[in-house]
Formats: C-alpha cells, sequence, structure tokens
C-alpha cells in the first residue's frame, strides 16, 4: 500500500483580480464568471438588489440558471440579501494523486477555483465568501464564514441555495425523512413530482447526458436535502436537530461542497472524482494497517432466523461456530469473519435496549482470546461488531475502551450499526449531531488501528479520501432486505439503479453472495436475482470490504465461489462501457495487482441480449475470457441457479454475447496472457 501523495502537475496559480470581470450583465447587477480548465464550462455569480444568483452553462447551453445562495440565520435575521461583491480571486489546480484503496488508483484533480468576497452593504457590514470549483465534468462550490467582529456564533435557519434548471428535467431520486436511513427503493419522476429527496440526485437530460447533485466533505454541518419549489427548481433543505436549528456554527467555518456532476454520458457520470476531489487529503500517514478484504459472517443466517443474536440455543455467535467460519474464510482466501451478536445485551428486544449493549463483554459461549488466537493461527481475523440500537452517546462513552479492548485481540474491522429511527432517540442520522457523532467514531477508531464499515450512516460524501479507515458504508436498502421484507425483497431493477445513484456517494456494502435462494423462514421473500447476477454485483456494485454474505455450507463445491474467490476489492481503473439506468448495466474494472480485468452485466426483470465490448482491453495482448452466465433455462423466480461457465480467448476487437435471463447477469473474468 502507498502513501497518498502527488504525482505530477501540481500548479497553483494565484491571480488577484482588483477588479471584476463584467459579463453581459446590465445595471445594476455585477458578477464575475469562471470557466472549467478545457473552457466548456462557465459558472458566473451575479449580484441584484442585495441578492445572490448563480448560473452554469456548457457550451453555451443554460443548465442552471439564476439560481439563489446565501443563508437565513436563526431570529429571521437574513444575512443574504444586503451584500456586495468587493473582489475576486482565482487559482487553478492540475494534480494527481493516489488512492490507497477505491474504484481508480489514480484521480486527476484538474479545476480552476474562483473565490468570491462579499459584505453587506451597511448594517453589520457581515462578510461572507463564496468558493467555486469549476472541473471539466462539473463543480462545486461552497461558503466560507471567516472571522469577523459582527459574527461568532450563530445559527442557521435555512442555507438558501437553488438548483434551478433551464428545462424540466426527469430525474431519479430516494425520499429524505420518510423512510429510514436510505434504505429506499428509487422513484423516477420530473421535478415538479418530486418530495423532500436525498442527494445524490441522478438527473436525465433526455439526450444520454445526465447531472448528479450531491455534497462533498459533510463535516460539523447537515446533511442537504432537496425540495422542489417550481417545476424547475430545487430547495435546500438542511436536515435539523430535534429543536428546529439546522447548524449551530462558529466562525472561522466553511459549509460541505455543493457538487453537480455534469456528465456527456453514463460512464463520466459514474468515474467523475469531483466528491473526492473536494476531501481533504488523507489525516493519517502510515496506511499500512488499511487493508481492504474480503469476508463472511456469522450473519445472513440469523437475518433468515436459523440462528439468533441473542443467547440461547440458537445463539449464532459461538465459539464452535466462528472456528468453523474462519476455516472456511481461510481456506477461500479471506482475510475475515465477522461474527454478530458476540456481546452482551443483545438478549429481549434488542433494538429498545441499547444501553444494555456492552462492547467490552462477550458473551460466555463466545471465547474471544481462543477465537482471535485460532484466526490468527489460520492468517485471518476477527471482523468485530458494534451494534449500538442507535445509543450514540452511549457508544461513544464506550469508544477507548471497546477499541482497547479490540486492540488486544487484534481486530482490525469494526461494523458499527445504528437500528434506531433517531439518535438517542431523539435525533436524524444525518443532522449535525450525527454527522458528529459519526467522525468522532471514524477518528477514535483511526488511533486504534481500526477501520469502520458503517451501517445506518448518514450518507457518505467522500470522508474516506480524509479517513481512508472509513472504508464501507450502508446508506441503501441492501440484501438483506432478501431474508425478510415483507414486500418480498429488492425487485430485480433495484441494483440497476442502486450504481448511478447512491453509489455516486461512494462505496456500498450491499453485501452480495447468496447461492441458496430458499428462505424457510419467509417463503414469500427471496434474492430476486440469478446466481449469475449475485456475482456480477461483485463487480457493479463497489465496496473495498466485500462480504460473501451466505453460509459457508452453500458455497461448498460450488463453481461460481470461484469468481466471489478471485474478485478484486480494489481497483486500478473503472469503466461503464453500457448501461441504461433501471434496465442494466455493465461495468469493467481492471484489478489494480495484476493486468486483469472483471466485468459485471446486470438486468432488471427483463431478459436481455447484449453484446460485451471488449474495446478497452489492451490492444495486441490476448485474455482468457472465464465467463459465468445464466443457464438458458435461468429465471431469478424460477430457477435462479442455473449458470454456465465457459472459457475462451477473447481479445480487444472482439464482442462477447451474453444472454441475460430474467433478473440475471454474467460475470467475467479476463486474464491477460503472458
Ligand atoms: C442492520 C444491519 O444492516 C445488519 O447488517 C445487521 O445485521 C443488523 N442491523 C444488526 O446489527
Amino acid at each position: 500500500m502507498k502513501n497518498i501523495f502527488l504525482l505530477k502537475n501540481l500548479i497553483i496559480l494565484v491571480i488577484y483580480c482588483p477588479l471584476l470581470t463584467a459579463i453581459s450583465c446590465s445595471d445594476p447587477e455585477e458578477s464575475v464568471r469562471i470557466t472549467s480548465p478545457n473552457g466548456k464550462l462557465a459558472i458566473q455569480l451575479k449580484e441584484s438588489k442585495g441578492n445572490l444568483y448563480y448560473c452554469a452553462e456548457k457550451e453555451g447551453n443554460p443548465i442552471l440558471v439564476d439560481s439563489r445562495l446565501g443563508f437565513t440565520l436563526s431570529g429571521g435575521e437574513a444575512i443574504m440579501n444586503n451584500l456586495e461583491i468587493v473582489r475576486s480571486d482565482s487559482a487553478d489546480l492540475d494534480e494527481t494523486w493516489e488512492q490507497p484503496w477505491g474504484e481508480s488508483r489514480l484521480v486527476r484533480n484538474n479545476y480552476r477555483e474562483l473565490k468570491v468576497f462579499l459584505q453587506e452593504k451597511s448594517g453589520l457590514k457581515r462578510s461572507l465568501y463564496i468558493v467555486f470549483r469549476v472541473f471539466d465534468d462539473g463543480f462545486g462550490f461552497r461558503y466560507e464564514f471567516p472571522v469577523q467582529p459582527n459574527l461568532k456564533k450563530f445559527q442557521i435557519a435555512r442555507e438558501n441555495t437553488e438548483f434551478r434548471f433551464a428545462a424540466p428535467l426527469k430525474a431519479w431520486w430516494i425520499p429524505a425523512y420518510k423512510e429510514v436511513y436510505y434504505e429506499s427503493l428509487a422513484r423516477y419522476s420530473r421535478i415538479a413530482e418530486m418530495d423532500t429527496v436525498c442527494t445524490p440526485l441522478t438527473l436525465e437530460t433526455g439526450d444520454g447526458r445526465f447531472l448528479a447533485i450531491h455534497e462533498a466533505n459533510l463535516t460539523n454541518y447537515a446533511k442537504m436535502n432537496l425540495y422542489p419549489t417550481d417545476s424547475l427548481t430545487l430547495s435546500t433543505d438542511l436536515t435539523p436537530w430535534s429543536n428546529g436549528v439546522k447548524v449551530y456554527a462558529e466562525t472561522p467555518c466553511v459549509t460541505p461542497w455543493r457538487t453537480m456532476i455534469i456528465a456527456e454520458n453514463i460512464n463520466e457520470l459514474v468515474t467523475s472524482n469531483i466528491m473526492l476531489n473536494l476531501n481533504e487529503p488523507s489525516r493519517i500517514a502510515d496506511l499500512s494497517w488499511i487493508r481492504p478484504g474480503k469476508y463472511i459472517g456469522i450473519w445472513w443466517s440469523i437475518h433468515l432466523g436459523k440462528y439468533t443474536w441473542c443467547s440461547g440455543e440458537r445463539h449464532g455467535a459461538t465459539t464452535a461456530n466462528t472456528k468453523a467460519y474462519i476455516d472456511f474464510a481461510a481456506a477461500s482466501g479471506f482475510s475475515g469473519v465477522l461474527a454478530e451478536g458476540w456481546n452482551v445485551g443483545w438478549d429481549g428486544d434488542w433494538t429498545k435496549n441499547g444501553e444494555t449493549l456492552d462492547f467490552t463483554k462477550a458473551y460466555p459461549d463466545f471465547d474471544i482470546q481462543l477465537i482471535t488466537d485460532y484466526a490468527a493461527s489460520k492468517g485471518v481475523e476477527l471482523i468485530g461488531h458494534h451494534e449500538t440500537a442507535g445509543m450514540a452517546t452511549h457508544y461513544e462513552n464506550q469508544l477507548d475502551s471497546a477499541y482497547t479492548y479490540y486492540q488486544k485481540y487484534n481486530v482490525h474491522v469494526v461494523k458499527t450499526g445504528y437500528v434506531n429511527p433517531r439518535l438517542n432517540n431523539k435525533e436524524f442520522h444525518d443532522g449535525q449531531y450525527a454527522v458528529n457523532h459519526y467522525r468522532k467514531v471514524v477518528e477514535t477508531a483511526a488511533k486504534y488501528h481500526i477501520m469502520i464499515d458503517n451501517h445506518e450512516p448518514v450518507m457518505p460524501t467522500g470522508i474516506q479520501r480524509t479517513w481512508p479507515n472509513l472504508m464501507t458504508q450502508e446508506a441503501v436498502r441492501g440484501q438483506e432486505y432478501d431474508a425478510w421484507s415483507p414486500d418480498g425483497g429488492n425487485p430485480p431493477d433495484h441494483t440497476t439503479i442502486v450504481p448511478f445513484l447512491r453509489c455516486l456517494a461512494g462505496p456500498t456494502d450491499f453485501t452480495p453472495g447468496t447461492f441458496n435462494f430458499e428462505n424457510p423462514s419467509m417463503p414469500n421473500t427471496r434474492v430476486r436475482t440469478t446466481l449469475a447476477k449475485q456475482l456480477a454485483l461483485y463487480v457493479v456494485i463497489y465496496s473495498p470490504l466485500q462480504m460473501a454474505s451466505d453460509a459457508p455450507e452453500n458455497y461448498k463445491g460450488v463453481k461460481a465461489f470461484d469468481f466471489i474467490k478471485s474478485v478484486p476489492v480494489s481497483w486500478e481503473k473503472t469503466l461503464v462501457p453500457d448501461a441504461r439506468i433501471g434496465d442494466y448495466a455493465i461495468f469493467a474494472r481492471k484489478n489494480r495487482n495484476s493486468e486483469n480485468w472483471f466485468m459485471g452485466c446486470i438486468t432488471d426483470e427483463n431478459a436481455r441480449e447484449l453484446n460485451i465490448n471488449l474495446s478497452f482491453l489492451d490492444k495486441g495482448a490476448t485474455y482468457i475470457a472465464r465467463i459465468y452466465s445464466d443457464g438458458e433455462d435461468a429465471d431469478w423466480n424460477s430457477n435462479p441457479n442455473s449458470m454456465i461457465y465457459q472459457e475462451t480467448e477473447v481479445n480487444s476487437s472482439k464482442i462477447i454475447p451474453v444472454t441475460l435471463a430474467p433478473g440475471g447477469g454474467c460475470a467475467i473474468e479476463l486474464v491477460k496472457k503472458k
């Protein structure tokens, strides 16, 4: 693992502009403008009658028009209706940095920046700065409140940021507030028909191009949600504290970046690095302990009701069970074994008794010393589990002792969980309180060399660049719904939307890997995919910690398991050769540690013939394609296990035709011949 470092072309050019660049804006407006490095994307900031607006256009075509900026502070004391532009600075950057793990190794960070200094014209003469960074594939901006005599501690009642589109677009979205933990099925509608929605929000222009709104570096602030104020405009709604305040702030402070990807095609949408680039470089100098990996767990069988989290006859996390899982992980080349329900406090209704959960006390039938010694002898590590039932303060009080305990037992990954619609029975999972809680956990974990897999989190915003021990997060209606959801489980099209919506926010702990599709506890609920699609999901949905979620006995002797054993969890680069949101997706990713590529193709409920173009392979080279595809009679509903395995030689001019079954998929490993 290499440290994150700057590789080339670090050019920072700061030009102080005492005079504003006048654009064709009529009196009394003042405006400043900046373009992307390739000159195609332009952002303009305007002041009119003391109010601020911004616009975005690409190659002369408007994308956003006269969209409001600014704040209302508590007490209705607006800060933004009396502002003037004092001056502006610009700067350029072109650097390339390396990720310790991720969907691509190298990340180019190339933007032009405009910083606009604003001040109230009269009265308290308070200052506010707005910084725009414009990339070739989109832009981000944030507000800065500098130190000043008349603004110290303050409360934000409303952020007035708007996105006013030039045309009435259709979008993919999930609702804010209504369903818990972002575990929703996506909706598709025009802006006017939207609810209050979460970001990422993905908009289709109708001509094959995409826009996606999200945020980067959500720190000490509340999550941004959006709601339509008319058929073209989305306004900001910050998740409030339980007392209604949106954000408690103190100068100097900055907001998260508001980001928009402007993608010419679906490949650009998925591979944009704007969010990562708008986060700070790693604060962890020694990254040697941060290792992506694959794991199995005493988990799916609990969700199916065979085992329990609590103690008793069917307790899952016993010493004997965990040792058997360790044997299987070692034989499969996996790095970890998760054991849920290992600690005392689960008995009774654990979702209501979070304050009895003790993270330094194992159940008597879970001999953690013996288990972790055994794991070490097999080259495997125990993956820790801290289900807090949402009692964040109770967890914070135990953080140091809980991580000291795990450190003693050589545990380097902890899955955290917050099953409770409100943290401490009070605060939203994505208000300022929650944002600060989750960050405290990640920063404390780093001190103990612990990586985090966070369930029921705030929506990710690229913090893993700064804290690369924040490996993966849930914030998705994951595969667990296929074990117990009364609606029958995730419909087959769900995973053809998730990669273009939730996954834009970063690594996603979806937990694919079901090989046994029967669900004795809820026969009407099942994993609605074929076996080949389960494999393809390891490529399509990125996570640096990937679980093989089924029980070991269901993997034994099954050819398909070879793909899970060989699929990497960190990539040199990622491409999306073809996809249509809600219908199908083809992903190609190159292994970081070899010349081999892996592909995942998935479809919705419809059978589909796809031609897989391999033009991304090295010209002149030959590859062995190991193809795991749906059998002729495969069908998610009636025959999910029907799968065909084939090997064939291919090169970059080859097209592989595949037939996907209803709810089906195809997984391919492309091994470069020496
Ligand atoms: C919900 C999580 O998503 C799931 O993975 C976990 O098993 C349970 N909570 C219990 O912590």
